[in-house]
């Protein structure tokens, strides 16, 4: 999931992931966002969300794992350190019986850090990306720099949220042509916050010249955000037309 700030990322993700949990399937949800959301819209309640420890601040684990601790002088650590355990070790279990791993911000000096946690974090993603046996909801910035190139070409698809409007039409076909360029196959729009049935044919329009291919229109729903201001699940927001229409492009995505 990717998309400009405040489109609706976090929502969407956290519908897919318990829509996919709902099924039976074993879901991993993972908040790539340093600005976390993803934990309050799957509706972990709010004592038990302040006591979640990003993974990135776990350095005892990051040292145990890569042989360097954060923050120290840098010297040698694993670019390959041990990851299949860490799911089932340290994701917080939600009550939609999602699986949610929270990354947290990794302190570097401009980008592309070269630092034991993200060695760790990299070799995580794509352990998880890779894996078979989970759904992988995976909640990013706009960027895709969290990735290695070969995590990237292993994604099955990216659905790249938009709210009516230019600017963010215009982020997410940078973010279409980068994702493309670095070889995802699959790139969707999901048009989110629609507040006039107008809307959808001008911004589609517009997506078109991108070629990007509006998967779903979903409707701006109130309770979606009273529901976050509440911390709350998404699901259970009552926001039906919206959840109606997060159901048909979890059905969509299959069918591509
Ligand atoms: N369809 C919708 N109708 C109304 N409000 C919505 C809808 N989708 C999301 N919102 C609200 O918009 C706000 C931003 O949503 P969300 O946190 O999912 O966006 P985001 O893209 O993850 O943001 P960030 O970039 O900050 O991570 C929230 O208050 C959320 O409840
Ligand atoms: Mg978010």
């Amino acid at each position: 999931m990717s998309g400009k700030g405040g489109v609706g990322k976090s929502t969407v993700a956290a519908v897919l992931a318990s829509l996919y949990a709902r099924e039976g399937r074993k879901v991993i949800a993972v908040d790539a966002d340093p600005a976390s959301s993803l934990p309050a819209a799957l509706g972990v309640p709010e004592a038990e969300r302040e006591g979640i420890v990003p993974l990135s601040r776990m350095l005892d684990l990051i040292e145990e794992r890569t042989g360097a601790r954060p923050g120290n002088a840098p010297g040698l650590f694993s670019l390959n350190p041990r990851v299949d355990d860490i799911a089932d070790k340290y994701a917080v279990r939600t009550a939609g019986g999602v699986q949610l791993l929270v990354l947290g911000t990794i302190r570097s000096p401009g980008s592309g850090c070269f630092c034991p946690e993200s060695s760790l974090l990299k070799a995580l993603l794509k352990h998880l990306v890779l894996d078979e046996e989970h759904v992988l909801v995976l909640d990013m910035e706009a960027g895709l720099e969290h990735l290695g190139r070969s995590t990237i070409q292993a994604v099955d698809v990216l659905l790249v949220v938009v709210e009516p409007g230019r600017r963010s039409v215009d982020t997410a076909s940078r973010i279409a042509a980068m994702a493309r360029e670095l070889g995802v196959r699959k790139v969707f729009a999901v048009l989110n916050k629609v507040a006039e049935p107008e809307q959808v044919d001008e911004i589609v329009r517009l997506l078109r010249t991108s070629s990007l291919e509006c998967l779903a229109a979903v409707p701006y729903d109130e309770r979606l955000v009273r529901a976050d201001l509440a911390g709350a699940p998404a699901m259970a927001s009552g926001a039906v037309d919206a959840l109606d229409a997060l159901s048909a492009l979890r059905q969509r995505i299959d069918a591509r």
